[in-house]
């Protein structure tokens, strides 16, 4: 995929970019996690510094080499994710690609839990997690561009219109997982903005990552 006349179409821009699942834990030796394996938002990180921005990735348990050029902020929960984009402000533009566990659990335990030896089991009360996509786009240092990601099994294009609005995000990457894409390398992603829908054909998740990052380009520099 050319990148245009420009070699480097984001020189001089800061691309803060999540990547990867959370995991929040039970106990110390138990989580609960979503299904991701980082590799989209690994490969829109390398495209980025390719093409020529400084990115910082912040990225959940997944066991992925980092990108050359590529700061990557090592994270678990969704409150250390919360708490790294926070920090790694301000930015030109903002690439959410994480799948973020939507729950934790309210009162983790310091102490593994124990199976007690009747038929009792332990109850988990979950706590719903801070949105951290909606926190950045609705914040006081939102940044010029903020894209989101859509994992979605049906009805795509309808429940990313509907999420870019509630999330205050200017797109939506809405992902078509209904079929075999967790953990594959291709994608097939439509880029819903105000104005438009894009439907990309499926593609190596790397293209995706590249065409992604030439219409970010040519966002910021309109
Ligand atoms: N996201 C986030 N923080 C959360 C949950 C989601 O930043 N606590 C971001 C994801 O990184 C993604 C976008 O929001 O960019 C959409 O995530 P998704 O799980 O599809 O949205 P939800 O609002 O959680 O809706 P759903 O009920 O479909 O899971
Ligand atoms: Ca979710």
């Amino acid at each position: 995929v050319p990148l245009g006349d420009d070699p480097l179409p984001l020189f001089g821009k800061h691309v803060l970019i999540t990547a990867g699942p959370t995991h929040e834990p039970i106990d110390p030796v138990r989580y609960i996690a979503n299904r991701s394996s980082g590799k989209q938002g690994f490969a829109i990180a390398a495209a980025a510094a390719q093409a020529g921005a400084r990115v910082t990735l912040i990225a959940g348990p997944v066991h992925l080499p980092t990108p050359p050029g590529v700061e990557r902020i090592d994270v678990e929960s969704a409150l250390e994710m919360a708490a790294a984009v926070d920090g790694a402000l301000p930015a030109d533009v903002a690439v959410m690609v994480a799948a973020v566990a939507d729950w934790r659990v309210a009162r983790s335990a310091d102490q593994k839990l124990k199976k007690q030896g009747d038929d009792t089991v332990p109850p988990l009360e979950l706590t719903e997690n801070p949105d951290i996509l909606a926190g950045l786009a609705h914040g006081l240092r939102r940044p010029p561009l903020v894209v989101g990601f859509a994992a979605e099994t049906q009805d795509v294009i309808r429940y990313a219109q509907a999420k870019r609005i509630r999330k205050g995000a200017d797109w939506i990457v809405a992902n078509d997982v209904s079929g075999d894409v967790m953990g594959g390398d291709a994608n097939t992603v439509h880029i819903v903005t105000a104005d438009d829908v894009i439907s990309l054909p499926e593609m190596p998740k790397g293209d995706v990552a590249r065409v992604l990052v030439e219409r970010i380009a040519d966002a910021l520099a309109e």
